[in-house]
């Protein structure tokens, strides 16, 4: 049994032994992850790998079936999104929602309890001060959309933008994204690109997860593959090469590092 005191201050996000099951699927074992304070973690990983289980546990979205859960060295269970909030974690998920029918204010804003916290007589005077907060969000992470423009007529690459740029309205610590460039142009994905760097300069731990190795390569420090629910290891990006990621996609841990486990996370 690790005590908090035992734990690296160099991890802002550490998971031990964590495992998901839903009835007979087996979504993650025993899988140990570790996030280290302001660096960009890929999470790699085949269709159906474990991937967004795992982030999902991290934002409170399910439980896990067992593991323990450390933030900032305090171990913490996260059962709701809320929960995940308070502890500074924010998500996009893979399942992009935003809604097309209301303005980028409006989505950058949505389900943000402290704000209709403010009083109800002041509604006017609240909506104004929204639309300032949601242009200094955009022209902090230097994002050119308008804040009054309906989402629906936006690019994919522009929702994209609009809806990881909601995760820093909240001065989160960590912000994980699932699949941020999936459906994007060339170009759009070389924009989420660049904020994550803008997000990366401002502090934040993030964890990115991506079936494009070249976007991967491109932004993490370092590469955790699963493979079927397990962990595959964890990589350097500065001596990764595309087939070793790749090969542990595939076929999972190297029998040379399985004893090792999980002194290499
Ligand atoms: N709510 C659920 N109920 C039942 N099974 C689930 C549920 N969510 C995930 N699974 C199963 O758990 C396994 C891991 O799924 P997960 O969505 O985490 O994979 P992934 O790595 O994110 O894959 P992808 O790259 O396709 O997004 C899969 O076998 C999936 O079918
Ligand atoms: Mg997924």
């Amino acid at each position: 049994m690790a005590e908090a005191s035992d734990r690296n201050e160099d991890y802002i996000l550490e998971i031990e032994g964590i495992s998901k099951r839903f009835g007979e699927v087996v979504a993650l074992e025993d899988v140990t992850f570790r996030l280290r304070r302001n660096e960009v973690l890929a999470l790699a990983g085949d269709n159906g790998a474990g991937k967004s289980t795992l982030i999902k546990c991290v934002a409170g979205a399910i439980e896990p079936t067992s593991g323990i859960i450390t933030v900032d060295g305090e171990v913490v269970e996260i059962g709701n999104p809320r929960i995940a909030k308070e502890l500074g974690i924010e998500t996009t998920f893979q399942d992009l929602a935003v809604a097309g029918n209301l303005t980028v204010t409006q989505n950058i804003f949505l389900g943000r309890e402290e704000v209709t916290g403010m009083d109800s007589l002041l509604g006017i005077l609240n909506k104004s001060a929204m639309k300032k907060r949601a242009q200094e969000l955009l022209d902090d992470l230097k994002i050119d959309v308008d804040v009054d423009a309906k989402v629906s007529n936006l690019s994919g690459g522009e929702r994209q933008l609009v809806s990881i740029s909601r995760t820093m309205l909240s001065d989160p610590k960590i912000v994980i994204m699932d699949e941020p460039t999936s459906a994007l142009s060339v170009e759009g994905a070389d924009r989420v690109l660049e904020l994550i760097e803008r997000m990366q300069d401002q502090g934040i731990s993030i964890i990115l997860i991506s079936h494009n190795l070249e976007y991967v390569q491109q932004a993490a420090d370092r590469i955790h593959v699963l493979h079927q629910g397990r962990s595959a290891g964890v990589i350097d990006n500065a001596d990764a090469d595309r087939d070793e990621i790749v090969k542990r996609m595939i076929g999972g841990m190297p029998d040379e590092e399985r004893s090792e486990q999980p002194a290499n996370a």
